[in-house]
């Protein structure tokens, strides 16, 4: 009988691999110990012998297979590992990732809207015809949709109209009045911000982009005019900017918005001083906004003998390049970590 310990140990250095066991001292002493044995017993020792070797031999050749064979293709991987090293795209470890700026900024803005008494409802990234233009009091064919050429989708809605990317986040107005109008009949207001993102076909350059952030503003009550509208932003910027701003309207036309102003906020960056941001003029002209005209609240079943409401809509990416002197809006898209390291 070979001894049992002595075998599992050829075994066992088989197992790891280990090629020269075959020719180990201990599998050599057997062989010695066969030559001196009693006639009788050296053929059933002998078999035991061969037996052990082809077990060895059988162990150290599935070694041998496992090493070769290819490893399985793992198709979760994040390179293919065939491309020499060099070549590979070199991925960040997600933990140093971080928060874009816009988001962050955008926690901000809200976070004093809340405390002003505002609800936020977020915007959504494909819309109708109707909540584009319809509700928003935009004629058929009217040359003021133009303003808003954005992207289009060639499948059509129930009207076979087009749907349509947001060329603003006006879009949310009719379901947001809609939505918070039994504010109205328990004697409350209808107060909400909309943040979203918006599309435009735009020629691109420092201050345009196809993709970009709005936030919209709604307040409908009883006797609201453009005093509190006029207040409500001048109290949020200089809460934003964190100090005291100036603000004065000019004249403009939204088909939405009966009488419309083109809200300028005295420079936060240089106060007036004149410098880049503001194109040496002290002002910024940041955003559009009115008193909600009395079609759009119609179009939403709101009695407009009762109660009147006004609204905003400006770039959240605006506001933020404002409040740090960023000169390039396309930064904010253009995924650079150099631009996106600055606010982590
Ligand atoms: N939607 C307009 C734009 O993107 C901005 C705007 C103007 C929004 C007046 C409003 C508003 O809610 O009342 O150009």
């Amino acid at each position: 009988m070979i001894d049992q310990k002595l075998a599992d140990d050829l075994k066992r250095r088989a197992q790891e691999g280990d090629t020269a066991v075959l020719r180990s001292p201990e599998l050599r002493s057997l062989f010695d110990q066969l030559k001196t044995m009693p006639a009788e017993e050296r053929a059933a020792f002998g078999q035991e012998i061969n037996r052990l070797r082809d077990e060895l031999n059988r162990l150290l050749k599935a070694v041998q297979d496992e090493a070769e064979a290819l490893p399985p293709i793992d198709v979760t991987a994040p390179v293919d590992i065939n491309v020499p090293a060099g070549r590979r795209p070199r991925l960040l470890p997600s933990g140093q990732g971080s928060q874009h700026p816009l988001m962050t900024e955008l926690a901000t803005v809200l976070d004093i809207f809340y405390r002003m008494g505002f609800s936020a409802v977020e915007s959504r990234e494909i819309d109708d015809d109707f909540h584009m233009f319809g509700s928003l009091n935009f004629p058929e064919d009217h040359p003021a949709r133009d303003d808003y050429d954005t992207f289009m989708t060639s499948q059509t809605d129930k009207d076979g109209k087009q749907f349509i990317a947001p060329a603003h986040t006006s879009t949310m107005q009719n379901r947001v009045l809609q939505q918070l109008k039994p504010n109205l009949e328990a004697g409350k207001a209808i107060a909400a911000v909309i943040p979203g993102r918006v599309f435009r076909n735009e020629d691109l350059d420092a201050r345009h982009e196809h993709t970009f952030y709005q936030l919209e503003g709604i307040y409908v009550d009883k006797g609201i005019n453009a005093g509190h509208l006029i207040a409500t932003l001048k109290t949020f910027l200089q809460a934003y900017y964190g100090k005291e701003l100036e603000v004065k309207t000019n004249p403009f036309y939204f088909p939405f918005t009966e009488p419309s102003f083109e809200f300028m906020l005295s420079c936060p960056f240089c106060d007036k001083r004149g410098c880049q941001v503001c194109s040496q003029s002290g002002w910024i002209e940041l955003l559009g906004c009115g008193m909600i005209h009395p079609n759009v609240l119609h179009a939403a079943g709101i009695d407009t003998n009762i109660y009147t409401g006004f609204a905003w809509g400006g770039g959240i990416d605006r506001l933020v390049m404002m409040k740090y002197g960023v000169e390039d809006v396309r930064h904010f898209e253009s995924a650079r970590l150099d631009f996106l390291r600055q606010f982590s």
